[in-house]
Protein backbone atom coordinates (compact mmCIF):
# COMPACT_ATOMS: atom_id res chain seq x y z
CA UNK A 1 0.00 0.00 0.00
CA UNK A 2 1.51 2.96 -1.03
CA UNK A 3 0.68 6.26 0.57
CA UNK A 4 1.47 9.52 -0.29
CA UNK A 5 1.22 11.64 2.87
CA UNK A 6 0.77 15.55 2.62
CA UNK A 7 0.69 17.22 6.27
CA UNK A 8 0.45 20.66 4.34
CA UNK A 9 0.14 24.11 6.62
CA UNK A 10 -1.00 25.02 10.43
CA UNK A 11 -2.09 21.88 12.50
CA UNK A 12 -1.69 19.42 9.66
CA UNK A 13 2.10 18.75 10.27
CA UNK A 14 0.62 17.86 13.73
CA UNK A 15 -2.30 16.37 13.17
CA UNK A 16 -0.35 13.77 10.25
CA UNK A 17 2.28 12.95 12.12
CA UNK A 18 0.00 11.25 14.90
CA UNK A 19 -1.80 9.72 11.80
CA UNK A 20 1.57 7.96 10.93
CA UNK A 21 2.08 6.77 14.29
CA UNK A 22 -1.19 4.76 13.42
CA UNK A 23 0.32 3.46 10.22
CA UNK A 24 3.45 2.62 11.86
CA UNK A 25 1.79 0.48 14.33
CA UNK A 26 -0.24 -0.92 11.72
CA UNK A 27 3.10 -2.11 9.68
CA UNK A 28 4.35 -3.15 12.49
CA UNK A 29 1.53 -5.74 13.03
CA UNK A 30 2.23 -6.90 9.46
CA UNK A 31 0.44 -4.35 7.26
CA UNK A 32 2.88 -3.59 4.09
CA UNK A 33 2.26 0.37 4.09
CA UNK A 34 4.93 2.11 2.62
CA UNK A 35 4.56 6.24 3.15
CA UNK A 36 6.10 8.91 1.22
CA UNK A 37 6.06 12.88 2.42
CA UNK A 38 5.50 15.54 -0.52
CA UNK A 39 4.61 18.58 -0.08
CA UNK A 40 1.14 20.41 -0.36
CA UNK A 41 -0.40 24.37 -0.08
CA UNK A 42 1.84 26.65 1.88
CA UNK A 43 4.13 24.39 2.38
CA UNK A 44 4.29 23.97 -1.49
CA UNK A 45 4.40 27.50 -2.33
CA UNK A 46 7.76 27.34 0.45
CA UNK A 47 9.10 24.54 -0.99
CA UNK A 48 8.32 24.84 -4.71
CA UNK A 49 6.96 28.49 -5.51
CA UNK A 50 3.11 25.95 -6.74
CA UNK A 51 0.73 25.07 -4.03
CA UNK A 52 0.65 21.76 -6.10
CA UNK A 53 4.48 20.97 -7.03
CA UNK A 54 5.24 18.77 -9.71
CA UNK A 55 6.80 16.56 -7.41
CA UNK A 56 3.64 16.04 -5.11
CA UNK A 57 1.35 15.43 -7.95
CA UNK A 58 3.53 12.70 -9.37
CA UNK A 59 3.94 11.56 -5.75
CA UNK A 60 0.43 11.56 -5.71
CA UNK A 61 -0.56 9.62 -8.82
CA UNK A 62 2.10 6.76 -8.18
CA UNK A 63 0.55 6.16 -4.65
CA UNK A 64 -2.53 4.19 -3.79
CA UNK A 65 -3.81 6.54 -1.69
CA UNK A 66 -3.53 9.79 -0.51
CA UNK A 67 -3.35 11.28 2.86
CA UNK A 68 -3.67 14.97 3.75
CA UNK A 69 -3.61 17.05 6.36
CA UNK A 70 -5.10 20.43 5.76
CA UNK A 71 -4.02 24.01 4.03
CA UNK A 72 -3.89 27.50 4.03
CA UNK A 73 -2.99 30.55 6.35
CA UNK A 74 -2.78 33.97 6.99
CA UNK A 75 1.06 34.40 5.47
CA UNK A 76 -0.66 32.77 2.02
CA UNK A 77 -3.57 35.13 1.94
CA UNK A 78 -1.83 37.95 -0.05
CA UNK A 79 -1.04 35.43 -2.53
CA UNK A 80 -2.34 35.64 -6.37
CA UNK A 81 -5.09 33.09 -6.59
CA UNK A 82 -3.50 30.76 -8.13
CA UNK A 83 -0.86 30.33 -5.62
CA UNK A 84 -2.95 30.41 -2.89
CA UNK A 85 -3.10 27.24 -0.77
CA UNK A 86 -6.47 26.32 -1.53
CA UNK A 87 -5.77 25.79 -5.36
CA UNK A 88 -3.28 22.81 -4.14
CA UNK A 89 -6.09 20.88 -3.11
CA UNK A 90 -8.45 21.79 -5.57
CA UNK A 91 -5.99 21.28 -8.01
CA UNK A 92 -5.34 17.90 -6.80
CA UNK A 93 -8.86 16.96 -6.63
CA UNK A 94 -9.19 17.73 -10.08
CA UNK A 95 -6.01 16.47 -11.08
CA UNK A 96 -6.96 12.43 -9.98
CA UNK A 97 -10.17 12.22 -10.37
CA UNK A 98 -11.45 12.43 -7.11
CA UNK A 99 -15.17 13.40 -7.64
CA UNK A 100 -16.75 11.23 -5.00
CA UNK A 101 -16.59 12.70 -1.60
CA UNK A 102 -17.89 11.19 1.16
CA UNK A 103 -18.38 13.37 4.55
CA UNK A 104 -19.79 10.97 7.43
CA UNK A 105 -21.59 12.80 10.34
CA UNK A 106 -21.42 10.20 13.31
CA UNK A 107 -22.33 10.96 16.52
CA UNK A 108 -20.16 9.23 19.48
CA UNK A 109 -22.06 8.40 22.50
CA UNK A 110 -19.79 10.41 24.93
CA UNK A 111 -20.37 13.16 22.57
CA UNK A 112 -23.68 13.87 22.14
CA UNK A 113 -23.44 16.48 24.81
CA UNK A 114 -20.25 17.89 23.12
CA UNK A 115 -23.11 19.18 20.24
CA UNK A 116 -24.42 22.80 19.79
CA UNK A 117 -27.58 20.69 19.79
CA UNK A 118 -30.09 19.03 22.52
CA UNK A 119 -28.34 15.23 22.76
CA UNK A 120 -31.73 13.84 21.97
CA UNK A 121 -31.43 15.80 18.98
CA UNK A 122 -28.12 14.32 17.85
CA UNK A 123 -27.70 10.85 19.86
CA UNK A 124 -26.97 7.72 17.19
CA UNK A 125 -26.71 10.32 14.27
CA UNK A 126 -25.19 8.63 11.61
CA UNK A 127 -25.03 10.39 8.65
CA UNK A 128 -23.44 10.56 5.31
CA UNK A 129 -22.99 13.51 3.00
CA UNK A 130 -22.05 12.36 -0.39
CA UNK A 131 -20.35 15.69 -2.05
CA UNK A 132 -19.63 15.73 -5.32
CA UNK A 133 -16.39 17.07 -5.51
CA UNK A 134 -14.87 18.04 -9.16
CA UNK A 135 -17.70 20.36 -11.02
CA UNK A 136 -19.84 22.76 -10.07
CA UNK A 137 -18.93 26.32 -9.29
CA UNK A 138 -15.94 25.45 -8.00
CA UNK A 139 -14.65 24.67 -11.50
CA UNK A 140 -16.69 26.17 -14.18
CA UNK A 141 -15.57 28.16 -16.57
CA UNK A 142 -15.78 31.06 -17.56
CA UNK A 143 -15.19 32.92 -14.38
CA UNK A 144 -13.08 36.04 -13.55
CA UNK A 145 -13.13 39.68 -13.52
CA UNK A 146 -15.18 41.89 -15.57
CA UNK A 147 -16.39 45.45 -16.36
CA UNK A 148 -19.86 45.67 -16.73
CA UNK A 149 -20.94 47.90 -19.97
CA UNK A 150 -21.02 50.96 -17.52
CA UNK A 151 -17.88 50.14 -16.70
CA UNK A 152 -18.41 49.25 -13.38
CA UNK A 153 -16.00 45.99 -12.06
CA UNK A 154 -17.71 42.86 -11.56
CA UNK A 155 -16.80 39.12 -10.06
CA UNK A 156 -18.29 36.10 -11.36
CA UNK A 157 -18.12 32.30 -11.60
CA UNK A 158 -20.03 29.68 -13.37
CA UNK A 159 -21.96 26.57 -11.83
CA UNK A 160 -22.77 23.86 -14.18
CA UNK A 161 -22.98 20.22 -14.19
CA UNK A 162 -22.94 17.83 -17.18
CA UNK A 163 -25.66 14.73 -17.05
CA UNK A 164 -22.12 12.60 -17.43
CA UNK A 165 -21.10 14.29 -13.97
CA UNK A 166 -24.75 13.84 -12.16
CA UNK A 167 -25.15 10.27 -13.20
CA UNK A 168 -21.57 8.83 -11.73
CA UNK A 169 -22.23 11.04 -8.32
CA UNK A 170 -25.56 9.84 -8.25
CA UNK A 171 -24.53 6.44 -8.84
CA UNK A 172 -21.98 6.09 -5.84
CA UNK A 173 -24.60 8.11 -3.81
CA UNK A 174 -27.16 5.11 -4.57
CA UNK A 175 -25.04 1.99 -3.90
CA UNK A 176 -23.94 3.88 -0.66
CA UNK A 177 -27.88 3.98 0.56
CA UNK A 178 -28.17 0.60 -0.48
CA UNK A 179 -25.88 -0.31 2.05
CA UNK A 180 -27.62 1.80 4.48
CA UNK A 181 -30.76 2.24 5.33
CA UNK A 182 -31.78 2.65 1.90
CA UNK A 183 -32.66 6.72 1.99
CA UNK A 184 -31.23 8.71 0.13
CA UNK A 185 -32.02 12.63 0.01
CA UNK A 186 -30.75 14.92 -2.73
CA UNK A 187 -30.26 18.40 -2.17
CA UNK A 188 -30.49 21.22 -4.62
CA UNK A 189 -31.79 24.75 -5.86
CA UNK A 190 -34.28 23.47 -7.98
CA UNK A 191 -36.33 26.11 -7.81
CA UNK A 192 -34.09 29.02 -8.84
CA UNK A 193 -31.21 27.52 -10.37
CA UNK A 194 -31.10 25.68 -14.05
CA UNK A 195 -28.24 23.33 -13.01
CA UNK A 196 -29.89 21.95 -10.16
CA UNK A 197 -33.04 21.20 -12.30
CA UNK A 198 -31.21 19.08 -14.79
CA UNK A 199 -29.77 17.30 -11.46
CA UNK A 200 -32.49 16.61 -9.74
CA UNK A 201 -34.00 15.16 -13.65
CA UNK A 202 -30.91 13.11 -13.82
CA UNK A 203 -30.71 11.94 -10.26
CA UNK A 204 -34.59 10.83 -10.54
CA UNK A 205 -33.77 8.92 -13.77
CA UNK A 206 -30.63 7.20 -12.04
CA UNK A 207 -33.19 5.90 -9.39
CA UNK A 208 -34.72 3.28 -11.40
CA UNK A 209 -31.51 1.39 -11.26
CA UNK A 210 -32.20 0.85 -8.10
CA UNK A 211 -35.92 0.29 -6.98
CA UNK A 212 -34.87 -0.54 -3.25
CA UNK A 213 -33.94 2.62 -2.36
CA UNK A 214 -36.40 5.81 -0.97
CA UNK A 215 -34.86 9.12 -3.14
CA UNK A 216 -36.01 12.56 -1.98
CA UNK A 217 -35.50 15.74 -2.67
CA UNK A 218 -34.73 19.06 -1.01
CA UNK A 219 -34.04 22.57 -1.68
CA UNK A 220 -30.49 23.60 0.08
CA UNK A 221 -32.12 26.17 2.42
CA UNK A 222 -34.76 23.61 3.63
CA UNK A 223 -31.59 21.11 4.04
CA UNK A 224 -29.40 23.56 6.09
CA UNK A 225 -32.98 24.07 8.46
CA UNK A 226 -33.40 20.30 8.75
CA UNK A 227 -30.18 19.05 9.69
CA UNK A 228 -30.18 21.53 12.99
CA UNK A 229 -34.23 20.82 13.17
CA UNK A 230 -34.44 17.17 13.21
CA UNK A 231 -30.96 15.67 11.83
CA UNK A 232 -31.83 12.21 12.59
CA UNK A 233 -34.43 11.94 9.49
CA UNK A 234 -31.14 11.98 7.31
CA UNK A 235 -29.43 8.99 6.74
CA UNK A 236 -27.53 9.54 3.00
CA UNK A 237 -27.83 12.98 1.68
CA UNK A 238 -26.43 13.60 -1.92
CA UNK A 239 -25.34 17.17 -3.10
CA UNK A 240 -23.36 18.96 -5.53
CA UNK A 241 -19.42 20.58 -4.93
CA UNK A 242 -20.98 24.07 -3.32
CA UNK A 243 -24.35 23.09 -1.45
CA UNK A 244 -21.85 19.66 0.43
CA UNK A 245 -19.18 22.42 1.30
CA UNK A 246 -21.20 24.01 3.56
CA UNK A 247 -24.20 21.63 4.66
CA UNK A 248 -21.12 19.28 5.79
CA UNK A 249 -19.48 21.87 7.89
CA UNK A 250 -23.02 22.53 9.59
CA UNK A 251 -23.63 18.77 9.57
CA UNK A 252 -19.93 18.21 11.75
CA UNK A 253 -21.16 20.72 14.34
CA UNK A 254 -23.61 18.22 15.34
CA UNK A 255 -21.47 16.26 16.44
CA UNK A 256 -19.71 18.29 18.54
CA UNK A 257 -16.53 18.98 16.81
CA UNK A 258 -15.33 19.71 13.26
CA UNK A 259 -12.14 17.98 14.67
CA UNK A 260 -14.07 14.79 14.53
CA UNK A 261 -14.89 14.54 11.53
CA UNK A 262 -12.98 12.55 8.41
CA UNK A 263 -12.99 12.46 4.78
CA UNK A 264 -12.55 10.15 1.53
CA UNK A 265 -12.54 11.76 -1.98
CA UNK A 266 -12.36 8.74 -4.66
CA UNK A 267 -11.91 8.18 -8.11
CA UNK A 268 -13.52 5.81 -10.37
CA UNK A 269 -11.53 3.08 -9.23
CA UNK A 270 -11.81 3.90 -4.99
CA UNK A 271 -7.87 5.56 -5.42
CA UNK A 272 -8.35 8.09 -2.64
CA UNK A 273 -7.00 11.13 -0.94
CA UNK A 274 -8.39 10.90 2.51
CA UNK A 275 -8.66 14.12 5.03
CA UNK A 276 -10.01 15.68 7.96
CA UNK A 277 -12.97 18.31 7.02
CA UNK A 278 -11.52 20.76 9.36
CA UNK A 279 -8.93 23.84 7.88
CA UNK A 280 -5.52 24.33 9.05
CA UNK A 281 -6.58 26.41 12.16
CA UNK A 282 -3.30 28.25 12.12
CA UNK A 283 -4.72 29.80 15.47
CA UNK A 284 -3.76 26.76 17.55
CA UNK A 285 -1.20 25.18 15.19
CA UNK A 286 2.12 24.43 17.43
CA UNK A 287 0.60 24.57 20.45
CA UNK A 288 -0.08 20.86 20.69
CA UNK A 289 -4.00 21.06 21.52
CA UNK A 290 -5.31 19.72 17.82
CA UNK A 291 -7.62 17.24 17.45
CA UNK A 292 -5.85 14.12 15.60
CA UNK A 293 -8.64 12.02 15.66
CA UNK A 294 -10.42 13.29 12.62
CA UNK A 295 -7.49 12.72 10.58
CA UNK A 296 -6.95 8.76 12.29
CA UNK A 297 -10.29 8.50 11.66
CA UNK A 298 -9.20 9.57 7.68
CA UNK A 299 -6.66 6.49 7.98
CA UNK A 300 -9.59 4.05 9.13
CA UNK A 301 -11.65 5.51 6.15
CA UNK A 302 -8.43 5.15 3.90
CA UNK A 303 -7.79 1.46 5.07
CA UNK A 304 -11.81 0.25 3.95
CA UNK A 305 -12.37 2.23 1.04
CA UNK A 306 -9.02 1.78 -1.16
CA UNK A 307 -7.03 -0.84 0.52
CA UNK A 308 -10.85 -2.91 1.24
CA UNK A 309 -8.44 -4.01 4.92
CA UNK A 310 -11.91 -3.56 6.36
CA UNK A 311 -10.59 -5.42 10.50
CA UNK A 312 -7.56 -2.89 10.01
CA UNK A 313 -9.77 0.18 9.68
CA UNK A 314 -12.38 -1.56 12.31
CA UNK A 315 -9.51 -1.48 14.65
CA UNK A 316 -8.67 1.91 14.23
CA UNK A 317 -11.86 2.91 14.44
CA UNK A 318 -12.22 0.99 17.85
CA UNK A 319 -9.37 2.48 18.91
CA UNK A 320 -10.52 6.06 18.61
CA UNK A 321 -14.25 4.78 20.13
CA UNK A 322 -12.21 3.84 23.40
CA UNK A 323 -10.52 6.44 23.81
CA UNK A 324 -13.69 8.46 24.09
CA UNK A 325 -14.88 6.20 26.37
CA UNK A 326 -11.60 6.26 28.29
CA UNK A 327 -12.43 9.98 28.56
CA UNK A 328 -9.39 11.55 26.79
CA UNK A 329 -10.74 14.65 25.33
CA UNK A 330 -8.78 17.54 23.01
CA UNK A 331 -9.73 20.88 23.88
CA UNK A 332 -12.19 21.14 21.22
CA UNK A 333 -14.02 18.22 22.62
CA UNK A 334 -13.24 18.75 26.10
CA UNK A 335 -16.14 19.04 28.80
CA UNK A 336 -15.82 18.87 32.42
CA UNK A 337 -15.01 15.56 33.78
CA UNK A 338 -13.04 14.62 31.23
CA UNK A 339 -9.67 14.47 31.01
CA UNK A 340 -7.86 17.04 28.85
CA UNK A 341 -4.94 15.85 26.24
CA UNK A 342 -2.95 17.62 23.70
CA UNK A 343 -2.55 16.24 20.55
CA UNK A 344 0.42 13.88 21.10
CA UNK A 345 -0.85 12.68 24.06
CA UNK A 346 -4.19 11.89 21.98
CA UNK A 347 -2.03 9.75 19.72
CA UNK A 348 -0.34 7.53 22.25
CA UNK A 349 -4.07 7.30 24.34
CA UNK A 350 -4.98 5.91 20.02
CA UNK A 351 -1.40 3.59 19.95
CA UNK A 352 -2.42 2.20 23.12
CA UNK A 353 -5.72 1.09 22.11
CA UNK A 354 -4.81 -0.29 19.57
C1 LIG B 1 -13.31 21.67 2.25
C2 LIG B 1 -12.66 23.03 2.25
C3 LIG B 1 -12.17 23.35 0.84
C4 LIG B 1 -13.39 23.35 -0.07
C5 LIG B 1 -11.38 24.66 0.71
C6 LIG B 1 -10.20 24.69 1.65
C7 LIG B 1 -10.95 24.92 -0.70
O1 LIG B 1 -13.55 23.98 2.74
O2 LIG B 1 -12.62 20.69 1.95
O3 LIG B 1 -14.49 21.58 2.56
O4 LIG B 1 -14.09 24.37 -0.18
O5 LIG B 1 -13.66 22.31 -0.68
MG1 LIG C 1 -15.34 23.18 3.49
Amino acid sequence: MKIAVLPGDGIGPEIIDQALRVLDTLKADGLAIECEVGAIGGAGYDEAGDPLPDRTIALAREADAVLLGAVGGPKYDVLPRAMRPEQGLLRIRKELGLFANLRPAVVYPELASASSLKSELVEGLDLMILRELTGDIYFGQPRGRRQTESGEDEGFDTMKYSVSEIERIARVAFDIAEKRSRKLCSVDKANVLDTSILWREVVTKISAEYPSVELSHMYVDNAAMQLVREPKQFDVILTGNIFGDILSDEASMLTGSIGMLPSASMDVNRKGLFEPIHGSAPDISGKNVANPLATILSVSMMLKYTFNEIEASERVESAVKSVLAQGFRTADIFQEGAQRVGTREMGDAVIRAM
